[in-house]
């Protein structure tokens, strides 16, 4: 069986500062996967770099059996001022990834502050590039997937709340008909209740059968989610654990934290 996505020895970062190194990941069709670990360990850099936003140094990213980043390295960057990427060929290309289906609802908002929740919406459906035959994600079962954004359809993203920008931000991630989506940190501060409401329907994607890869703090929620979990730390895969054996959140803490000191 193909994987759907495979990273094979993928490092990255800002240069002239590296973040990540050497990650290995393969994600099997209908898989979920998840990853967690403290801020600032290069979570966002990693997802950024397997969608082409940041270029890989070194490494391979294979989407459904096909390399989507272009031949790595040429020599080393020895000015830091210099801007490589503007005068050389892309080697990852945002754009081709996304029309290859890797829809990355990145972390944050990233939303268009005076657009209306309809107009975000109707402008989602141009990534699906062709993908869209047989698709079950319309407006109807958006806005039965987010019961809010059918009362919300035309107020502007600047007065929605948190929780709402990132109910829009993942249903245009679905609109995109992905083949797999990245979802970044999609509980990260919000409310007790808007947490529920998003937990739920994050769930209810999944059982719609679209592969994930969920990056978030809450432990409760990644476990009654996922497949796997990967504790990731100074821009590694310091463990996998699989459904049955993910512990609580302080557990894991210490785990992380142990088996960190290498
Ligand atoms: N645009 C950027 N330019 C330079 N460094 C950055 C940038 N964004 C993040 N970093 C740094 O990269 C490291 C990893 O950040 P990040 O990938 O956001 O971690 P995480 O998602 O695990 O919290 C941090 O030290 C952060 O300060
Ligand atoms: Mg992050």
């Amino acid at each position: 069986m193909t994987a759907l996505l495979e990273l094979r020895q993928l490092s990255g970062g800002y240069s002239p500062i590296q973040i990540f190194q050497n990650v290995d990941l393969v994600v099997q069709p209908g898989e979920t996967v998840g990853f967690f670990g403290p801020n600032g360990h290069g979570k966002t850099t990693l997802m950024k770099t397997i969608s082409g936003v940041l270029e890989p140094w070194s490494g391979d990213v294979i989407f459904e059996g096909r390399r989507i980043n272009r031949e790595a390295p040429r020599g080393s960057r020895r000015f830091r001022n210099f801007n490589y990427d503007a005068v050389t060929r892309r080697r990852m290309d945002p754009k081709a990834v996304a029309r290859a289906g890797l829809i990355h609802v990145a972390q944050g908002n990233l939303l268009f502050p005076e657009m209306t929740v309809d107009e975000v919406l109707s402008i989602a459906p141009m990534a699906a590039a062709g993908r869209e035959k047989g698709n079950r994600f319309g407006l109807t079962s958006i806005h039965s997937l987010f019961p809010r954004l059918a009362e919300r359809r035309g107020h502007k993203i600047r007065f929605l709340s948190g929780g709402e920008r990132q109910m829009v931000s993942i249903a245009a991630g679905l609109l995109a008909v992905p083949r797999l989506l990245i979802l970044d940190e999609p509980t990260l501060g919000l409310s007790p209740k808007l947490r529920l409401e998003l937990c739920q329907s994050i769930r209810a994607i999944k059982d719609m059968g679209v592969p994930l890869i969920v990056i978030d703090q809450d432990v409760a929620f990644l476990s009654a989610l996922i497949d796997r979990l990967h504790l990731f730390d100074h821009g590694r895969i310091a463990r996998v654990l699989g459904k049955a054996e993910i512990p609580d959140h302080d557990t894991l803490m210490s785990m992380l934290f142990g088996a960190a000191i290498t």
